[in-house]
């Protein structure tokens, strides 16, 4: 039998166990044209909140009792598509399933002797796309600047901030754990890093680690974090965000300081963007990713969890703080 995992119900407020169903069905067979794949890894991301519930977005919501898709790194067990060979790996996105027919449209091989599988999830992947892409088109960093990135030493995070020191910028981390501030400085290279959690004053940090005031802030997490940054922000600033975790699982509109003032005061730009945006330029920064992380200038974490049936648990995790780079399903 096949494990699959479905949406039972829309989360409210911070998703639990219990909006998940577990099922098993009979194992697919594969028609002329398909492949049968093998789930060897899940990614879990933060945005796939936002899909479980009914609010129209740039993704269409998920369907009740019907699985939960994600980016899964798979292998290929039987093959009656040409374009397949038994053995190979591809990525894409695919259903919560340990077992799955595909026609291979969207899927993408990846090299096991390239990279480790999983890394196609996460600094080769959306994530390090994500982190590469929005920096460099919004940030527009320059050498001598100042970036401050939150969510730090996530998935997204931690790639920003090391493409940031290798363009010659000063480097400000925010992140939940003493831990982790200690990780973005002695495994990842920032300049600064700052614990919100312990913080009083995150205004007062943000100026200490950052006298000259920042450029460039790569937000990841949304609110009060975010409403310290901006005050921060310097003449002709620029806002690259990303995404705004801190306010998922919000029941209500969220309320925070209005920023139009301080974006006319200092003529910043503020702008949030979907990685697929710049799917154009997806093979020319998988191609620098791929580059640095051989040349050894950037390094990624993943924080794996093993077990299909932990997957559900592994994303509400994201929402604790619970990883340190990219959360990843070893299944
Ligand atoms: N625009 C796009 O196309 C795009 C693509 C990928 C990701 N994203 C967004 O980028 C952000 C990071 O994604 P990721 O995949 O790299 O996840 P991640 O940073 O690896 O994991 C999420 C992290 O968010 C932090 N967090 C959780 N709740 C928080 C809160 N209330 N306030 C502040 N921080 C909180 C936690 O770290 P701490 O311990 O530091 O709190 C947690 O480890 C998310 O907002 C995601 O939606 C956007």
């Amino acid at each position: 039998m096949n494990k699959v995992i479905l949406l039972d119900k829309r989360p409210v407020g911070k998703p639990t166990l219990s909006d998940f169903k577990f099922i098993e069905e009979e194992m697919p067979v594969i028609k002329d044209g398909e492949i049968l794949l093998k789930t060897l890894y899940v990614s879990v991301d933060p945005y796939l909140r936002g899909r479980m519930s009914e609010a129209k977005s740039y993704v269409p919501p998920f369907q009740l009792n019907q699985p939960i898709q994600s980016a899964l790194v798979a292998e290929v067990l039987e093959t009656k598509n040409t374009d397949f060979q038994k053995g190979d790996f591809v990525t894409g996105g695919l259903d919560w399933k340990q077992f799955q027919a595909s026609t291979g449209a969207g899927l993408i091989k990846v090299d096991a002797k390239a990279a480790s599988l999983s890394a196609y999830l996460g600094v080769l992947g959306m994530t390090g796309l994500t982190a590469y892409l929005g920096l460099n088109n919004i940030g527009k960093p320059k050498a001598g600047e100042t970036i401050v990135v939150s969510g730090a030493a996530g998935a997204v995070g931690s790639i920003v901030g090391q493409i940031g020191k290798i363009l010659g910028c000063k480097v400000i981390g925010i992140a939940g754990t003493d831990e982790k501030v200690a990780l973005l400085k002695s495994k990842f290279g920032f300049d600064e890093a700052i614990n919100y959690k312990t913080t009083k004053d995150m205004y007062a940090a943000i100026k200490s680690a950052a006298p000259n005031g920042v450029d460039i802030y790569f937000d990841n997490v949304g609110g009060e974090i975010s409403d310290a940054v901006l005050a921060n922000i310097n003449k002709f600033g620029r806002v690259a965000v990303c995404g705004a975790i801190s306010l998922y699982n919000s029941t209500e509109i969220p309320m925070g300081p209005r920023v139009q003032p301080i974006l006319v005061k200092n003529s910043v730009l503020m702008q949030g963007f979907i990685i697929s945006n710049y799917a154009d330029q997806f093979p020319v920064a998988i191609k620098k990713l791929a580059g640095w992380l051989q040349e050894g200038k950037i390094t990624y974490t993943e924080t794996i969890v093993n077990g299909f049936d932990q997957i559900p648990q592994a994303f509400i995790d994201l929402f604790e703080g619970k990883n340190e780079g990219k959360m990843v399903v070893k299944i």
